[in-house]
């Protein structure tokens, strides 16, 4: 078994993907896997879904704004524009560093980048490019990747390294009008492996109706709508804990499903 997992996780804002990310870095952690779970949602909650405290969470320090350590290894003022800086940051130490870890799963939060749209080459988003790049290619443990809404996150040399690209789906039009627009983009950069995870399933109905709307897209999993994620959601905990045995059954299917794909 691939003990180096590497999955991100895209869908429409709401959809689910944090809850989706979280549940299967805690997952790979209980399993006794090393885990890297990556906040890549400038709007990041991936730290609520974990469970992690309130207290911890106000300790978190985006990389985005750690301006000392963007000025030190790419060598350019933070807001300054005009600059030349290193293009390739050293970056292989900073997930062990800035991540903080909870219940066996590392949290490393990236941050928004301000300004500049998605080609900006401020050094934040050349740092935080660089850093993203280092843990899909070279990083040797498991990674979860809670991504926005699309993936511009992921250029065309980094995509190679991703095994499994999951995106969330509910029974909605705008939800799968949104997973279109990702399947584009991912065919655009070169994704191996793109996958539909169905969330928030009440009925038979529900799962029929997106079989349809998906036409040829196969869905890897149909997560129900659960009371147990949303109580947990409600109650600060974490997303696995104290969940119903069918949704807990539908994470370690996917799970399974995914990791299968990585060991092809
Ligand atoms: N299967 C489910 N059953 C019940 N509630 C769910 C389920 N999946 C997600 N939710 C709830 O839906 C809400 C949105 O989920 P989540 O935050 O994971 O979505 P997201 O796609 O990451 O959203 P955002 O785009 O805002 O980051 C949360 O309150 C979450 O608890
Ligand atoms: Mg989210």
């Amino acid at each position: 078994m691939s003990s180096s997992l590497k999955l991100a996780v895209a869908g429409k804002g709401g959809s689910g993907k944090s809850t989706i990310a979280g549940a299967l870095a805690l997952l790979q952690a209980r399993a006794g896997r090393r885990v890297l779970a990556v906040d890549a949602d400038p709007d990041a909650n991936l730290a609520t879904v974990l469970g992690v405290p309130e207290a911890r969470q106000r300790e978190i320090v985006p990389i985005s704004e750690h301006r000392a350590l963007i000025e030190e290894r790419t060598g350019a003022k933070v807001r300054q524009y005009g600059q030349i800086f290193k293009l390739n940051p050293e970056v292989a130490d900073i997930a062990d560093r800035y991540a903080l870890v909870h219940e066996g799963v590392a949290l490393l939060v990236l941050g928004a980048i301000e300004a500049g749209g998605s080609g900006c080459a401020c050094p934040e988003s050349v740092l935080i490019k660089a850093l993203v790049a280092d843990l899909v290619l070279h990083k040797n443990e498991a990674l979860v990747m809670d991504m926005e809404a699309g993936i511009e996150h992921l250029g065309r040399g980094t995509a190679r390294g991703v095994d499994v690209l999951l995106v969330v789906v509910e029974p909605s039009r705008t939800s799968v009008e949104c997973a279109d627009r990702v399947f584009r983009m991912a065919a655009e950069i070169g994704l191996r492996d793109v996958r539909v995870v169905a969330n928030k399933i009440a009925t038979p109905d529900d799962e029929q109706w997106l079989r349809d709307a998906l036409a040829d897209r196969e869905i890897v999993a149909a997560i129900p709508l659960s009371e147990g994620i949303r109580a947990a959601d409600r109650d600060r905990r974490s997303v696995v804990d104290g969940l119903d045995g069918r949704t807990l059954e539908a994470f370690e299917g996917l799970l399974r499903v995914v990791q299968g794909e990585a060991d092809r």
